[in-house]
């Protein structure tokens, strides 16, 4: 698929932009870039217009110049991206953990420009002040040392263990992405995270058409807490993929651009055929 280019204020952005229809905006998981929605896009891009960018500092985009990026600012980038690519009707904004995080502050700051919301794998719980203290020392040791560390603590919690079992190409494409990860931009989106809100208090107040989906085997948004994410946003949709981890997009994506084309249906945003 090509990768294209363009100036947006805060730097030159990477993304996909493939197919016609309402804008899905596909956002990847920390420290990935958008090749982790790429076979989900194969099968969406028949039915709407997907658009998959690199965040600011990750595979092709140009790293940050501050030393923190935060969830806000990487969801005003991408208000930028649409507004660039002439995206001028609402959007379906969907978003894989991290990505997920910026989800929701894409919600909370351009709530006019959203269609629907996909909240895969993700949390909507702040960070603990133990955890944050967790990720200032992993940004640091990240621009000391790069990210090869992150590789080994992160892959073993990020599929599922049938995943490493059938799919071991997988995990290893996955563990090169990680290791190539830029570390200024690794380390700028670590700090952010650490900083981002609580989104509980408000979930009751997200009412256009959500979709909530996880892995049944993810242990790092467990698909515990992500029901009480979907129970408490009002007439949410709740999907769990078996055998899928933390990465249940990449992992099963056949049977997860099904559950995203159902949310389409269900929630009568239009598709190409319509
Ligand atoms: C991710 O997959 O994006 C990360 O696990 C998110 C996080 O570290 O909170």
């Amino acid at each position: 698929m090509e990768i294209n280019f363009l100036t947006i204020p805060s730097c030159r952005y990477a993304y996909i932009d493939q197919g016609e229809g309402t804008a899905w905006l596909f956002i990847h998981g920390f420290p990935l870039d958008h090749r982790m929605w790429l076979p989900v896009i194969h099968r969406m891009s028949k039915h709407v217009r997907t658009i998959a960018p690199d965040l600011r500092g990750f595979g092709q985009s140009e790293s940050p110049v501050a030393p923190v990026v935060t969830m806000a600012e990487f969801a005003d980038d991408l208000a930028h991206l649409l507004d660039a690519l002439g995206v001028r009707q609402r959007a379906v904004i969907c978003g894989l953990s991290m990505g997920g995080y910026i989800a929701f502050e894409f919600w909370r700051r351009h709530k006019e420009r959203v269609a629907g919301l996909v909240l895969c794998d993700t949390r909507a719980a702040s960070d603990t002040p133990e955890a944050a203290r967790v990720r200032e020392a992993t940004a640091q040791r990240i621009l000391k040392e790069g990210t090869n560390f992150l590789a080994d603590s992160m892959l073993p919690r990020l599929l599922a263990s049938q995943t490493f079992q059938q799919q071991p190409d997988l995990a290893e494409e996955l563990r090169q992405q990680i290791c190539r990860a830029n570390p200024q931009g690794a380390a700028a989106a670590t700090l952010g995270m650490a900083q981002r809100r609580d989104m509980q208090p408000v979930l009751p107040e997200i009412t256009c058409p959500t979709l909530v989906l996880v892995g049944a085997e993810d242990v790092i948004s467990p698909p515990a807490e992500m029901r009480s994410i979907a129970e408490a946003i009002p007439n949410a949709q709740f999907v769990e993929i078996a055998e899928a981890g933390h990465l249940a997009p990449l992992e099963k994506p056949g049977i997860v651009a099904d559950a995203f084309l159902d949310f389409l249906r269900r929630a009568a945003i239009r598709t190409k055929s319509d």
